[in-house]
């Protein structure tokens, strides 16, 4: 049988696979457009989003949805999702182990959106979608074609809060991505 987004959600949200489930209030498995051109995939939830059941809902969530009003999109326009669907005790960067049982659910939902564009959001995003030795401060804005979809990774919004000065950087990674989208996606127009 053909993989849908309902037999994928029920899956995930059931998922016990590694010890994540036990501290879970909510799966976050994905927010937007299923019909989305352009994945953004972040790290994994933090408390609010573990509250919520929503990815990037609390600060870091505010600026990635400010970042993308400024090149014209809204979080309808795009599908957000996480490496890890629970979140981590204590805000930790996910073990790979978790990452191991949890990106098939990754893999089935880029199969079911086949978008033109993946942006990782944040160097344990690009680690894992990228490559291993992905460096963010080098290697941000920068394209790399893998598997047929054109991926880029940008500063992590929460890095950007912690680090004002690296703002300017991300604009232009924006910028750029404004760019692509409009060079290659058919129905999504990312404007100033
Ligand atoms: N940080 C992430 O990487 N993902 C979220 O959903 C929220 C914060």
């Amino acid at each position: 049988m053909p993989d849908t987004w309902e037999a994928l959600e029920h899956d995930c949200k059931n998922c016990r696979e590694c010890s994540l489930w036990e501290t879970r209030t909510n799966v976050v498995f994905g927010v937007g457009n299923r019909n989305a051109e352009v994945l953004f995939i972040g790290e994994g939830p933090g408390a609010n989003e573990d509250a919520q059941g929503v990815p990037f809902v609390g600060r870091a969530g505010h600026l990635l949805d400010d970042m993308l009003e400024i090149i014209g999109l809204k979080r309808d326009d795009v599908y957000i999702a996480n490496i890890v669907k629970c979140r981590p005790p204590e805000n930790r960067d996910p073990l790979g182990v978790e990452q191991d049982a949890c990106i098939g659910y990754l893999r089935r939902q880029v199969a079911l959106l086949r978008p033109k564009i993946i942006v990782c959001l944040g160097r344990i995003a690009a680690m894992r979608i990228i490559k291993p030795d992905f460096k963010i401060t080098r290697e941000h804005g920068q394209w790399f074609e893998k598997n047929g979809y054109q991926m880029m990774a940008v500063y992590h919004p929460a890095a950007l809060l912690r680090d004002p000065r690296r703002r300017p950087e991300s604009f232009e990674d924006f910028k750029a991505l404004q760019q692509k989208i409009n060079e290659l996606c058919e129905h999504t127009h990312a404007v100033s």
